[in-house]
């Protein structure tokens, strides 16, 4: 849904700047006085940025306001011993974890590291929804916990370019209801 918004507005941006350097292009060719193109352009500057920075404010507040950091943080906080423990390595181009499976409801610590380069390791939901996101860093251990709220197929992507496989660096996770098989 957002792909398609962004996608639909580039394309949008795209014609209008197109348009408007036609008009200029077609304009071109006119003599007129300065002074009064640079005073009308001046006036307009000032509301140009205006808008400019009032768009910047509200983009950064919706961005910022849907990163999935602040849950996680406090989940960390409140980590405690009923933490699955699950180690993550992350090479090119793939994840190792020590178990592909979870269990709704448990509260796991994935510990990620590398054994290469930098990579990210985004835990994404069935619709593609980053829940959850951290470095993996060789020669250091960088904890994430979570706990997942639905059973079904997530998957595990690569959130740091880290050459040539990037992005083949996918691994599927499969949560399981509470409860076990059903
Ligand atoms: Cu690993 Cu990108």
């Amino acid at each position: 849904m957002i792909q398609q918004i962004a996608w639909f507005l580039t394309v949008v941006l795209v014609i209008l700047i197109g348009i408007i350097f036609l008009i200029i292009a077609l304009k071109a060719g006119r003599r007129q006085d300065y002074q009064p193109i640079v005073e009308k352009a001046y006036r307009v500057r000032k509301y140009y940025f205006i808008s400019l920075v009032l768009v910047m404010i509200v983009i950064t507040a919706i961005s910022l306001t849907n990163l999935p950091y602040s849950d996680h943080h406090q989940e960390a906080l409140a980590s405690s011993d009923s933490e699955i423990i699950v180690d993550v390595k992350g090479y090119q181009f793939n994840w190792d974890l020590s178990q592909e499976e979870f269990i709704v409801g448990k509260p796991y610590r994935f510990n990620v590291t590398s054994t290469d380069v930098n990579h990210g390791f985004g835990i994404y939901d069935e619709e593609m929804v980053l829940l959850a996101q951290t470095q993996a860093m060789p020669g250091y251990t960088n904890p994430l916990t979570i706990t997942f709220k639905t059973p079904g197929t997530y998957k595990i992507l690569c959130l740091e370019y880290c050459s040539i496989g990037h992005h083949i660096m996918i691994k599927d996770i499969i949560v399981k209801p509470d409860g076990g098989v059903q």
